[in-house]
Formats: C-alpha cells, structure tokens, sequence
C-alpha cells in the first residue's frame, strides 16, 4: 500500500452513493473537516477582513423561504464583526471565493482529491473537478436561507450547530422553470417557493461532521436551528457545466437587448455558435475585471443594475 492509500477520505457516503448516486442524486455525507483550524470563527473572521468586499454577502436571517429579494432586511455591522458576534447578530453571511486564499484552497482541494481517489481517479482534473470554488456560510441561531439553485455541483459540508437542508427535483421544471432557472442564475438567486412542493422534498439533518451532496441547479432552501451555525459549500464546475453555464448567461444578455432565447439543449447547432462567440467576448474583457468598479460595471452592463444589488451601500 502506498501513502496516498493509506490516506482516510476526508468525504465518506454509506450505501456506495459516491459511486451508485453521484454526481446524479443528492446524498448524505460524513466528513473529516468539523475541527478543521481554517472553519472555525476566528478564522472566518480574519479572511473576512482580508476579502474584496463584492465577495462577502450578508444580511438578516429573518427571512422567507420564499423572499422577495427587494425586501430583505439588511444587518447593521461590518462584514468582522458579523462573524464574531453571529451567536446574537440575527444575521446570514456567505463568504464567496474563498479558495482565492491560498490555504483555503488547499483545504478544497485536498478534500477533493480524497473524494476522487475514492472514485478511482489519480488528480482532480481526471475526475472532473475543475474550477474548484470554496463558499462558507455563517449564520445566527433560527435562520433561513431562501429557496434557490445553485448553477454548480457541491458537497455541503456542515462545520458547527444544527441545520436542515431541504432539496429538491427538478428535472421536469414542475418546480421551476426554465425561465426562473435563467433569472436565477442572472439576477437574483431567489426562486418562488410554494407549500405544495414540500412532499417532494429530500430533507437532511445536518450536526458537525455531516453534510450532503447537491447537483447542478438542485433547488434548495436551508434552516438553522438554535444555535449559530457554519458550514461550507465545497463547489467545482464540470466542462458540460460550464458550458451550461455560459448559455444561460448570453442568452439572459439577448434576452435584455429584446431576442428570447430557447433553454439550452433545444437547439444544439445554435448553442454552439453562442458558445464561441461568448467565449470570445468574455476572454477579449477578462483583464477589465481585475478592479471591483470594473466588475460593477461590467455587471451592470450585462445583467442589469439589480445584478450588484448585494453591494449596497458599499
Ligand atoms: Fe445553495
């Protein structure tokens, strides 16, 4: 046995999930990370004071399952001392794009291997886990975080407190629609939720340690219980991802100038012919998006103002 093998998994699932399921369905996980230095609150505070301020969203927890995203109660503190008083600050926080640090990136990276070692995969790129991106959430006893998708695949895993995780099927867009998945991606993530789509939702019991996978555009909503709580998203985009990915986003830019577009997959020849001239914008006006004005800018321009609706204020 060599020392690669000998290494524990840092993500283990029961029922050979990682094998049958994956990356498919959701399931439940375990994981070796809850004690982990890096997530714990002095931590999290301290890369919180070292983020751009465009990668650190945050506002009250008081909120619906189904919230309008033009009414949500904002919290009066700075980004630090969110963290370090989030026992009592009735507040949700996401820390976006922490892998930009290179010690979290380590972290991702590492837990990932594991996961593709296990798979029977020797490297991350073999496996399929590129643009690997890391979000860790802080929030305060009893809060929500609304219904909405998330336009990549995740392992979810659950650091301190108590949480549930409740998700949802929606390959026959009998719970959102086309439309909303491109609005969703675009302009705000909020999606509408309704009492009826309850029964047809998964729900996992998250403690430390636990956690759960959850697929491409899986719609979800997510609940604290009495105590504070942390947790971290551990994401990655396949290449078919990205592609997905890259058609929402121009067809949203066509939508805006007047021209509606078909979801993809109905017109493949289209698709492609969209797929390289986005490609080639969006490489020709990557270094633009080096200052935080910039990406603003940018931003407003393809997606409109309510794009940059989580800097207010800044
Ligand atoms: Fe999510």
């Amino acid at each position: 046995m060599n020392s690669v093998t000998a290494v524990a998994p840092v993500i283990t699932a029961g029922n050979d999930a990682l094998k049958r399921d994956f990356p498919l369905k959701p399931f439940a996980i375990r994981h070796r990370l809850a004690s982990h230095p890096l997530l714990s609150l002095p931590r999290i505070a301290e890369l919180a004071a070292k983020l751009p301020r465009d990668l650190i969203e945050y506002n009250s927890g008081k909120v619906a399952i189904s919230q309008d995203p033009d009414a949500i109660p904002s919290v009066d503190l700075d980004p630090v001392e969110v963290v370090k008083r989030i026992e009592t600050a009735g507040a949700w926080m996401v820390l976006k794009r922490v892998e930009n640090s290179p010690e979290y990136r380590q972290l991702l990276e590492d837990t990932l291997l594991s996961v593709a070692r296990a798979r029977g995969f020797n490297s991350l790129l073999d496996a399929g886990f590129e643009q690997v991106e890391g979000f860790i959430f802080v929030s305060s006893p009893n809060s929500t975080t609304p219904f909405h998708l998330d336009s990549e695949d995740n392992f979810f895993v659950h650091i301190h407190g108590e949480k549930f995780f409740t998700i949802f099927d929606n390959n026959d867009r009998a719970i959102v629609s086309d439309d909303e998945i491109e609005r969703s991606m675009t302009k705000h993530r909020n999606l509408k939720y309704d009492e009826s789509f309850a029964p047809r939702g998964t729900e996992f019991h998250l403690f430390a340690g636990d956690g759960c996978y959850v697929p491409y555009q899986w719609p979800h909503w997510v609940r604290t219980a009495g105590s504070f709580s942390i947790s971290m998203a551990i994401t990655w985009k396949t290449r078919e991802v990205r592609r997905l990915n890259d058609l929402h986003f121009f067809n949203s830019m066509l939508r805006g100038v007047g021209l509606p577009q078909q979801p993809p997959g109905r017109q493949p020849v289209r698709d492609a012919l969209k797929l390289v001239f986005y490609r080639a914008v969006t490489t020709a006006i990557k270094p633009l998006r080096a200052s935080l004005a910039m990406r603003r800018v940018l931003r407003r321009i393809a997606l409109g103002k309510r794009a940059n609706y989580y800097l207010k204020g800044v």
